[in-house]
């Protein structure tokens, strides 16, 4: 047989599926999206497609790494695979799994001041909730999210889940138990927002990639109010569930709400060695 293949292939080296170098590990809302889709603007950067979910849930992870590998895509040797599934981050089992997976994987973690975040979440919660009431229709869909955030007697709900999921701390802890710090990097979701270049240079420093994602990458898009992405050939935001419109919240419910993260922020600002600044 002509060795033209062999040839090749030795010339060229193959694509191969390869389990991730690093994760996006949440938190959700916090532009884990984004920040994936930013990240994939550079050459030596692979994506998996959709959100993986191997590692928080029993049903996938029990089908062991070589479906987790098969759901990630063709790369080249040197490329780094990403993954990022936000729920990684407040799922229990999770640090222990990935570190049985590889324990010098990087780890990415987004977050957004803790309000803004909860809003967010809430936000989401309530369009998809008014898409589903239209099969069943339900009343709680559409509550205030003052309404939700404070119980009756004014005291906050802790439980409300996009509260509680704001309370980086009560997760961060568990991560920092089995990774040390430098393989976690915190990347501020405020600063993403408003000028991605910056933070995507640090991103690509902690992957020991070469500075290649610029101001030439993105340009502002007035009507979505964000920045979107830009190659070599085509211009694109993220989806419309990207960068929605808040509701409106009672302003004293906000101060209310961001002097009771206070304790919290300065928790987690501890734990991480980092001050985020965020309003108190
Ligand atoms: P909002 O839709 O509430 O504004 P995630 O992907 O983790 O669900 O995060 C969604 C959030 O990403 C959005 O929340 C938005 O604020 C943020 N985001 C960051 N950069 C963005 C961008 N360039 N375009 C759209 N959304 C962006």
């Amino acid at each position: 047989r002509p060795p033209l293949l062999l040839l090749s292939r030795r010339l060229y080296p193959t694509a191969a599926r390869r389990l991730p170098q690093a994760i996006i590990i949440g938190v959700r809302k916090c532009g884990t999206r984004a920040l994936l889709e930013m990240l994939y603007l550079h050459p030596m950067v692979q994506k998996a497609a959709g959100e993986v979910h191997f590692f928080d849930r029993d049903e996938n992870y029990n089908r062991g790494l070589e479906w987790y590998r098969m759901k990630m895509p063709h790369s080249y040797q040197g490329q780094i695979t990403i993954e990022k599934s936000p729920s990684y981050f407040v799922t229990p089992e999770v640090p222990e799994r990935i570190r049985a997976m590889n324990a010098s994987v990087k780890l990415i973690l987004i977050v957004r001041e803790p309000v803004t975040r909860a809003i967010s979440d809430y936000t989401q919660l309530r369009t998809h909730a008014a898409t589903a009431s239209t099969v069943t229709p339900s009343s709680s869909s559409q509550r205030a999210f003052e309404q939700l955030a404070l119980m009756s007697n004014g005291s906050i709900n802790e439980q409300y889940r996009p509260l509680a999921i704001s309370i980086y701390h009560n997760y961060v802890h568990r991560w920092l138990e089995v990774f040390p710090r430098e393989q976690i990097l915190v990347v501020n979701g405020d600063l993403l927002i408003e000028d991605p270049v910056p933070q995507l240079q640090k991103i690509e420093k902690f992957l020991g990639l070469e500075s290649r994602i610029g101001t030439h990458n993105f340009y502002f898009n007035e009507t979505k109010g964000f920045y979107c992405l830009r190659n070599e050939t085509s211009d694109r935001c993220l989806r419309e569930s990207k960068g929605r419109r808040h509701p409106r919240v009672d302003p004293f419910v906000v101060s209310k709400l961001r002097r009771y993260f206070g304790e919290h922020n300065q928790k987690f600002y501890e734990l991480i060695g980092e001050d985020l600044g965020w309003p108190e």
